[in-house]
């Protein structure tokens, strides 16, 4: 197994390995080491996996989980298939972490792509350990103990208005506060939590200075020296940590893309000093 680094910051592929098979206890570590040291690792060149194959390939990095929307594509109930021919604002294109307005958000998701564009369709991944370090100490200090309350409200509209999605419970989520700096729960290193997708407000802070405040820290994680852009080939994975990177589907294609995507059971994210912040109950 070959793992190397595509950015310093993020991002690395790993080669010599055949996902088909049972990973040994090494190999699996290795790759948890790798993730968690990149954010998000990719297997290119994989054969393209049944939802099944799929399943037991990401089952042996955590539970795998049905995602609270699916696609009219998705045929099994945890396995999310993304199909589209003309991107238009379904919110895969806008920067997230998938599902942060769960009280535990997916700790990752496995991505493999099965039809691809002739060219476009890339995906772009942002590192938010990078984003947090490099904030001014003004800011650090304004958000490090505040939370954030994220809901699926703007997603669900967006989704609902081009009729493709279904979803059975996610309308009836209730919104979820997070602390808006999160610690990795490995190395206590920590990484913002705010996304344009999914984050509505700042706790605690007029409308009109959350607003004022997740702008700028929206426009601060489009730098390019926290990201990087994945151009795919059919058979590659993605396995990005949902807690670490946000992501976005580049929406510039207009032929077919089908993609088919696990996803891993998450946690409850901490703060820090989880007493300075009001967690909320799983
Ligand atoms: C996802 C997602 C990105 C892509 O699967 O959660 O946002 O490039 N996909 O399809
Ligand atoms: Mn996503």
């Amino acid at each position: 197994m070959k793992i190397e680094k595509i950015t310093p910051r993020i991002g690395a592929t790993i080669t010599g390995i055949d996902v088909t098979r049972p990973l040994s206890t090494g190999e699996i570590e290795a790759i948890s080491d790798a993730l968690n040291a990149n954010g998000v690792i990719f297997f290119p060149g994989q054969p393209k996996l049944s939802g099944e194959e799929q399943r037991a390939f990401g089952g042996q990095f955590g539970t795998i989980e049905a995602p609270p929307k699916l696609t009219k594509e998705s045929e099994l109930r945890d396995v999310l298939i993304l199909d589209f021919t003309r991107p238009v604002g379904s919110g895969t294109d806008i920067w997230h972490n998938d599902a942060s307005y769960l009280a535990c958000p997916p700790m990752g998701s496995i991505l493999q792509a099965h039809i691809l564009p002739e060219c476009g369709g890339d995906t772009c991944f942002a590192s938010m350990h990078a984003a947090y370090e490099a904030l001014p100490a003004d800011m650090k200090a304004m958000i490090d103990h505040k939370t954030a309350s994220h809901s699926t409200g703007r997603v669900l509209e967006l989704t609902r208005s081009l009729g493709n999605p279904v979803y059975d419970d996610e309308e009836t989520l209730a919104p979820r506060s997070h602390p808006i700096v999160t610690l990795d729960p490995r190395t206590g290193r920590r990484r913002l939590f705010v996304n344009p997708n999914y984050t509505d407000s700042i706790d605690g802070m007029s409308k009109a200075e959350s607003d004022r405040q997740l702008a700028f820290l929206y426009d601060h994680i489009k730098s390019p020296e926290f990201q990087m852009r994945y151009r795919w080939s059919v058979g590659d994975i993605a396995f990005w940590d949902n807690h670490a990177v946000q992501h976005y589907a580049v929406a510039d294609y207009t032929t077919r893309r089908r993609m088919q995507r696990v996803t891993l059971a998450g946690y409850a994210p901490v703060g820090i000093g989880a007493t300075d912040v009001e967690m909320v109950p799983a």
